[in-house]
């Protein structure tokens, strides 16, 4: 056994290292009770100190080194795993190290690859807009196949937390308001980050964070507390969380906030009760950064002490940055505040996901893969073209939008579309910033011209927080000189993302009136957002041509956007997330519930007295969830369900048809709401329950047909068990949640069941479409052509 130890020392590439390791080296693929016996071995082999110390996740520093101080840490097996450490070398280095103590157990490395590592993706909240879940998934393999590569095994993500508050400035890391699209994001993104099998060398361990209710932070302000009745716990905020266990994620992490007076590390209920017993999740359980320190400002803990102790007997497994576990577990055992069962309980699922992640077969990454992977040509195509699907078409009056690319003079204004920083965001993963495509460079690039002195021309108008105007002048004469003006406006990086919340939500500094500057001139111009958040744009809502929302769009981002502006790809995205008019609205979301005094929402009438309203503003937000314009238009034809009665054991199909009858190709979600006409627990007045994103060239109809199972009708009793009442349920299908097509169905017959893991059922259609192509097409096809369009299967399966 020793000379094998040494053996693996002295080996640094994969193929060397695959012999050496203690445990579990003869069956790389133990199976689950083996896995089990071979952790009891060694638990029963630790000594106490060896135990907390796979309790504790040390930070590395800033730079990614491991702090000296700590190296001994790791040598003598005290150290479970690391974060913010990178690079095959060095993470190599740091499992020699684990690999000189005495159980030579491999340390867990994490990091924040939250939207991609090397290759940039947009953000979440971006991603998400594409309602691409193929593309989604996609976006996650990729950022963990770099991270792998550099030896990272673990991402604290999926974000699954339900926001409604745009001014929290996190917002930018989940997917929006909605509960089904939040869960079928957090799906796609598991498995995408971990496969099928998280042991691969392109793919890592996923996190779903923030265990739970951090989206509800008071007042849209960071870190604050939650205060929220179990139903709207259960409702809204956990769902997202079963389905990441439903897709099988390894790892949870607390949320900072404290949740109905117990702060979320510590508390037992969520992660014992629900996580452990409920869902019987079996991965590990990390805290956030300090967050079990923090139990004593949450006037939780008297001290570290006891701040270990009530996170360890809650169920936190893992400590991360702070280390009151390895400074008083012993003593905790020792006072009986602690069972040493308890310790057990924890080591034993943090070594359960390291043997899932091969970790005691081989902890080291091939030193070759890092520059192979990184940064791919592959990637960044696959970068380039999910970032233009998640742009969101806000307005495109009299078809501004796209620019013709034979537009005599374009104009860019503004310093965000020259500024490669600013193609970043909070999460920046490994980024090297530099190598980013900013708007100006992929507008430059898409006309094929080398200056600004040409066709392109730029002016800075202001920095990105635009906080004086006095190059506005200058601006505003290239505005002048030029046919056609894209104004790129919006948020610096730091206003968003964690800590970033904001109660002003609008374009900040004096960004509005750069916009209304360019406008004064005259010039046919469209404005494109950048921002990590639903901003409040009323006034270029109301005056601006158009408005294309870009989010924060990462390495590709500037390619993206002269995708869209110029025609070569046609936007798709749809909104995650309400875009309210004003702040006082906040929280605004579409599946609220309808009162006694429900407004005429026709009318939307802000005249009438006695109603569920403000004096001051419209009930409705600016955009609606779901929201999203094409270059192309879509008709909705022919809603039908096969049959208008079910029971409560039985499926409906809901069908429509989608017909391009505008000039381009285009891709339309189709969106499917369900409402509740009446029911023993008051319903939303809608709730999303299907989506399929369909591409539909131009002149073709295309058939959707869509599942919804009888548990996409009900909702949890008192005892939190799944129950479905009959009565008529309204089913809402369109592009937008204030769609109003509808059809009607009636359940006969109740149900009452707990809900399992839902399983997906796949519903072959087999009908096909004929259609008659119009008479032109933009992009250059034969006019009045009939041809058969390809049979469009749908499956969709419905689950909660
Ligand atoms: C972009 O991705 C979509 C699916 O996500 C795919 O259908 C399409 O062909 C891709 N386009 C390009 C140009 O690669
Ligand atoms: C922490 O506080 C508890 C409760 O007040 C006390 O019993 C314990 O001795 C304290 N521990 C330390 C290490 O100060
Ligand atoms: C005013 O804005 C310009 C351009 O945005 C910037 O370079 C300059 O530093 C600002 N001046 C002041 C006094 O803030
Ligand atoms: C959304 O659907 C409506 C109703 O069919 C239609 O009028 C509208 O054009 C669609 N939106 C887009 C962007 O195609
Ligand atoms: C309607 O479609 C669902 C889902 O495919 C199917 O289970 C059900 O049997 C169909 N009902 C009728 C009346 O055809
Ligand atoms: C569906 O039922 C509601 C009453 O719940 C009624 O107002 C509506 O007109 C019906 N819609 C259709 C399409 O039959």
């Amino acid at each position: 056994m020793r000379s094998l130890i040494y053996l693996t020392l002295s080996c640094t590439l994969l193929s060397t290292c695959v012999f050496g390791y203690p445990h579990g080296q003869k069956n790389p693929k133990l199976s689950p009770a083996e896995i089990e016996e071979e952790i009891s071995r060694l638990i029963n082999d630790m000594i106490l100190p060896e135990k907390l110390g796979q309790l504790q996740q040390l930070a590395g520093d800033w730079y990614g080194e491991v702090g000296p101080s700590d190296i001994p840490l790791v040598k003598q097996g005290l150290v479970g795993s690391i974060l913010n450490v990178h690079g095959a070398a060095r993470t190599n280095q740091i499992q020699r190290w684990a690999l000189e103590s005495r159980q030579k157990i491999p340390v867990l490395i994490g990091f924040d690859v939250i939207h991609g590592f090397r290759t940039l993706f947009p953000i979440p909240l971006g991603e998400t807009a594409s309602w691409d879940l193929e593309a989604v998934e996609q976006a996650a393999a990729i950022a963990a196949a770099e991270a792998r590569s550099v030896g990272i095994h673990w991402t604290f993500a999926p974000m699954v937390d339900v926001m409604r508050d745009p001014r929290w400035g996190r917002v930018m890391e989940g997917s929006g308001e909605d509960v089904f699209l939040g869960s079928e994001m957090a799906k796609a993104r598991v498995r995408g980050f971990q496969g099928g099998d998280y042991s691969a060398h392109d793919r890592v361990l996923a996190c779903a964070k923030h265990f739970a209710a951090y989206g509800a932070a008071e007042a849209g302000r960071d870190y604050n507390g939650v205060d929220m009745s179990e139903r709207r716990l259960r409702e809204i905020y956990l769902p997202p969380f079963k389905a990441a266990v439903d897709a099988g994620v390894g790892s949870f992490m607390t949320a900072f906030n404290d949740l109905n007076g117990v702060p979320a590390t510590g508390n037992k209920f969520l992660l014992t009760k629900v996580l452990r017993d409920e869902w019987k999740f079996d991965g590990l359980v990390v805290s956030d950064w300090d967050a079990v320190l923090e139990l004593i400002n949450h006037q939780y803990a008297t001290n570290q002490s006891e701040a270990a102790m009530y996170a360890l007997n809650a169920g936190t497994d893992m400590e991360m940055a702070s280390r009151t576990y390895v400074t008083h577990g012993e003593q905790l055992i020792r006072s009986g505040k602690v069972s040493i069962e308890t310790v057990n309980t924890a080591v034993r699922n943090i070594l359960r996901i390291k043997y899932r992640m091969g970790l005691f077969d081989n902890p080291f990454i091939d030193e070759n893969l890092e520059s192979a992977t990184l940064f791919k040509q592959e990637f960044l195509d696959a970068a380039r073209n999910i970032t233009a699907r998640t742009f969101v078409l806000l307005k495109n009056q009299g078809n501004i939008l796209p620019i013709s690319k034979s537009i005599g003079k374009l104009a860019v204004i503004g310093g965000l579309a020259a500024d490669k920083f600013e193609t970043t965001d909070h999460w920046p993963g490994d980024v090297q910033w530099q190598d980013s495509v900013t708007m100006l460079q992929g507008i430059m690039t898409k006309l094929g011209v080398t200056d600004t002195n040409g066709q392109v021309t730029y002016a800075e108008g202001c920095d990105t927080y635009c906080r004086n105007t006095s190059v506005f002048d200058r601006a505003e004469q290239v505005a002048r000189q030029a046919d056609f003006v894209v104004v790129v406006v919006g948020e610096p990086r730091e206003y968003s993302g964690e800590a970033g919340s904001m109660t002003n939500i609008g374009l900040p500094g004096y960004h509005l009136d750069l916009v209304k500057r360019i406008h004064s001139t005259g010039k046919p111009y469209a404005v494109v957002l950048v921002n990590g958040r639903p901003m409040t744009i009323e006034w270029l809502a109301e005056n601006a041509p158009a408005i294309l929302v870009t989010w924060r769009s990462g390495s590709m981002g500037g390619h993206a956007v002269a995708d869209v502006l110029f025609g070569d790809v046609n936007p798709s995205g749809k909104l995650p997330m309400s875009f309210p008019r004003n702040v006082g609205q906040i929280p605004v979301h579409y599946d609220h519930k309808n009162t006694g005094r429900p407004i005429d929402k026709a009318s939307g009438s802000l005249t009438e007295r006695y109603r569920s309203k403000y004096i001051d503003s419209l009930n409705s937000p600016q955009y609606p969830f779901g929201y999203g314009l094409s270059y192309t238009r879509f008709a909705f034809e022919n809603l039908q369900l096969n049959t208008t009665s079910i029971t409560a054991e039985q499926s409906v199909q809901v069908g429509v048809s989608v017909r391009n009858t505008g000039q381009r190709d285009g891709e339309e979600v189709v969106q499917v709401y369900v409402r509740d006409v009446a029911a023993s627990i008051t319903r939303p007045v809608r709730q999303l329950k299907a989506f399929k994103k369909v591409k539909v060239a131009v002149g073709q109809t295309v058939r959707i047909e869509l599942i919804l199972k009888p548990e996409d009708l009900g909702f949890l009793d008192d005892n939190w068990q799944w129950k479905i009442e009959p009565g008529v349920f309204e089913i809402y299908v369109g592009n937008n949640s204030d769609t109003t097509m509808q059809a009607n169905l009636t359940v006969t017959t109740a149900a009452s069941e707990v809900i399992g893991t839902s399983t997906a059922t796949a519903v072959p259609v087999t009908s096909s479409t004929t259609v008659n192509i119009g008479e032109s097409s933009t992009h250059g096809a034969a006019s009045s052509i009939q041809f058969s369009v390809p049979l469009i299967a749908i499956f969709l399966l419905l689950v909660f």
